[in-house]
């Protein structure tokens, strides 16, 4: 493809990058090495945006100063990348440009280099570009030169780098663990890789270090942290990947108190780096209580809570079963038009609702319990206020859950719908909270069993170890989440370090011992050499700096994320494999069903 004669870097250094230049600089000399952004030529004289990772510099090119080099300069296009030599000099007033960090200096161009050239790119390198995300994840190493994107990943690395910073200062060791390992316990399918030297066998790609650093606890190391890449084979979401990047870590002899104290300054650096400042301590509300208040264990704390009101109405007659009746509001949305309250009420119907949407008319009803409703909301005449009980029979292990969660998705919608009247969902507004005291089990409908909400490993609450098979629907965990405005950023838990209590877990969740042994027996052992009491934590890097960064995806601050169907569009996999490499490791493939 090559149209025009190149030039070798040799023995060229750069002297600046395109960020440095100021107008101290004017009058000495530059040489600067980049990406053609733009280009403007006016005849005699060609201005030149040069690109790098630091900013962008003015570059000038006089047809009365050397017809040579702008005869060159002439010939580069979008994204050409060339090196250039020449003198800064001081821009007039009214060229100033005050969009560019350099915009007080330009480089009068002596010399240039053209060290290689480029097909027209798919897109702009502009902040926003009205293309596909299947185009930009093809042509990604194009996508990445993007501004916002540079920024993304820059910002990403310098928060790994706090990390490292800080966790290391606290006495935490970086520890790695294997990727080639045994199928872990967290709940996702496996990602199987094929041994070729034991036909038949797989190693599977870790769900999470979660064994190893427990194991690590056992071995004496005491701090142990990782940034982590995780594997699981699940659905994708905005926030989901197939890898992803965990900040993990696991101490001994710690109390929950002792993992808060460290996770809440590592969220604040991390906060620190992408320029936000956020106060600690963070709030703390039990699951129980998440859910009475939010309908979630992932509560949104921009909007305010919902309140049970049940009490203040006579029995029954906005709420049947003894089932909770919600007070849900939503400040300064004004009244809503008939229209946008039926869109409220057939939200909440199809989620098993009955809602009340209209304020005035229960005020007219109801005054004297709606007065009191008003009081314990704080609900303003301009906020909107609505109630919501649940429609039909209980449903559920904890049927006041199931109404609670129905009613916080009420609550949310709302909210969001209206975001644009209240701004209440701010995304530069970082409200964490820590929930605390998860279930230890939870049901798994389609197969009828209980499973480990968190996982098989997580210590029940000291008062609750004579639930575990009496009533497992109300056994406490040891297990708490991190979360932040509405997103479960990370989750950890006090581990199970002792046998026997091991041993009574797998039993409550329906391991007989020799599956038991079979999958975890390696831990199972560890726990009879002297485990110390463990506990720890696992962060969701991905998630952390899309917020910091202001993304909506975390395909926005990974590199080379996968598409919802798993895809990698640039690399084009997964993809099939020769035969000869499948009859190396024993594999036949089963034509689809
Ligand atoms: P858990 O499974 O809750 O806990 O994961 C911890 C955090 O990792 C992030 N996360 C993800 N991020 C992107 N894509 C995914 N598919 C994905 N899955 C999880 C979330 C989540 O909060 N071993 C335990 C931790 C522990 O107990 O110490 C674990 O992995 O932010």
């Amino acid at each position: 493809m090559q149209t025009v004669p190149l030039d070798f870097l040799g023995e060229l250094r750069r002297t600046h990058t395109c960020g440095e230049l100021r107008s101290k600089d004017a009058g000495s000399r530059a040489l600067v090495m980049g990406w053609v952004h733009r280009r403007r030529d006016l005849g005699g004289v060609i201005f030149i945006h040069l690109r790098d990772r630091d900013g962008v510099t003015q570059i000038v090119f006089h047809n009365d100063v050397d017809q040579e080099v702008h005869a060159k300069a002439e010939v580069v296009r979008s994204e050409y990348v060339i090196a250039v030599e020449g003198k800064v000099a001081p821009r007039t007033p009214d060229t100033v440009n005050a969009n560019l960090a350099t915009g007080e200096v330009e480089v009068v161009a002596e010399k240039i280099w053209i060290l290689n050239e480029s097909r027209t790119p798919p897109f702009p390198m502009e902040e926003n570009v009205d293309v596909s995300e299947d185009t930009r994840l093809k042509y990604r190493f194009v996508d990445l030169r993007r501004p916002h994107m540079q920024r993304n990943i820059i910002l990403r690395s310098r928060i790994s780098f706090a990390v490292r910073e800080y966790l290391t200062s606290r006495g935490f060791l970086e520890i790695e663990t294997p990727f080639m390992t045994r199928s872990t316990p967290e709940g996702a399918r496996d990602y199987l890789v094929p041994s070729r030297v034991q036909p038949g066998t797989f190693y599977a790609l870790p769900q999470s270090p979660q064994i190893f650093k427990q194991l690590l606890m056992v071995s004496g190391f005491e701090k142990y942290f990782q940034i982590v890449r995780c594997f699981r084979d699940e659905d994708f979401r905005a926030d989901r990947q197939a890898e992803f990047t965990q900040i993990d870590l696991e101490m001994s002899f710690p109390q929950e108190e002792q993992i808060f104290e460290v996770i809440e300054p590592l969220v604040q650096k991390m906060c620190a780096v992408a320029g936000y400042e956020v106060k600690t301590p963070f709030p703390r509300l039990t699951y129980a209580e998440a859910m009475r208040s939010y309908g979630s264990d992932k509560p949104d704390r921009r909007v305010p809570p919902m309140y049970p009101v049940e009490d203040l109405f006579p029995a029954n007659a906005l709420s049947a079963h003894g089932l909770p009746l919600m007070a849900i509001h939503i400040p300064k949305t004004g009244a809503l038009s008939r229209k946008e309250r039926d869109e409220l009420k057939a939200f909440g119907t199809e989620r098993g609702l009955r809602v009340f949407d209209d304020a005035k008319r229960l005020e007219r009803d109801h005054p004297e319990p709606m007065a009191q409703v008003r009081k314990r909301t704080g609900a303003a005449e301009d906020d909107l206020l609505m109630l919501a009980s649940w429609a039909g029979e209980p449903a559920g292990h904890l049927p006041e859950n199931t109404a609670y969660q129905a009613c916080g998705q009420l609550r949310l919608f709302a909210a969001q719908k209206y975001n644009e009247r209240h701004k209440l969902l701010d995304p530069k507004r970082f409200e964490f909270l820590w929930v605390l005291d998860f279930p230890m089990f939870e049901w798994n409908s389609d197969e009828k069993r209980w499973e480990a909400a968190h996982h098989p490993f997580t210590s029940v609450h000291d008062q609750d170890l004579d639930k575990l098979t009496a009533d497992p629907a109300r056994c406490r965990a040891k297990s708490y989440d991190i979360v932040l405005n509405g997103v479960e950023l990370g989750s950890g838990s006090i581990r199970i370090h002792r046998r026997d209590v091991q041993s009574k877990v797998f039993a409550a969740l329906g391991f007989s011992d020799e599956e038991a042994r079979r999958r975890f027996g390696f831990l199972l052992d560890a726990l009879e050499y002297g485990a110390p009491p463990h506990g720890g934590i696992a962060l969701g890097l991905d998630r952390l700096v899309m917020i910091l960064a202001g993304e909506n995806s975390i395909r926005d601050v990974i590199p080379f994320p996968k598409t919802a169907r798993g895809t990698d569009l640039m690399c084009d996999a997964p993809a099939p494999v020769p035969e000869r490499q499948l009859r190396e490791l024993g594999i036949s493939i089963r034509k689809p069903q």
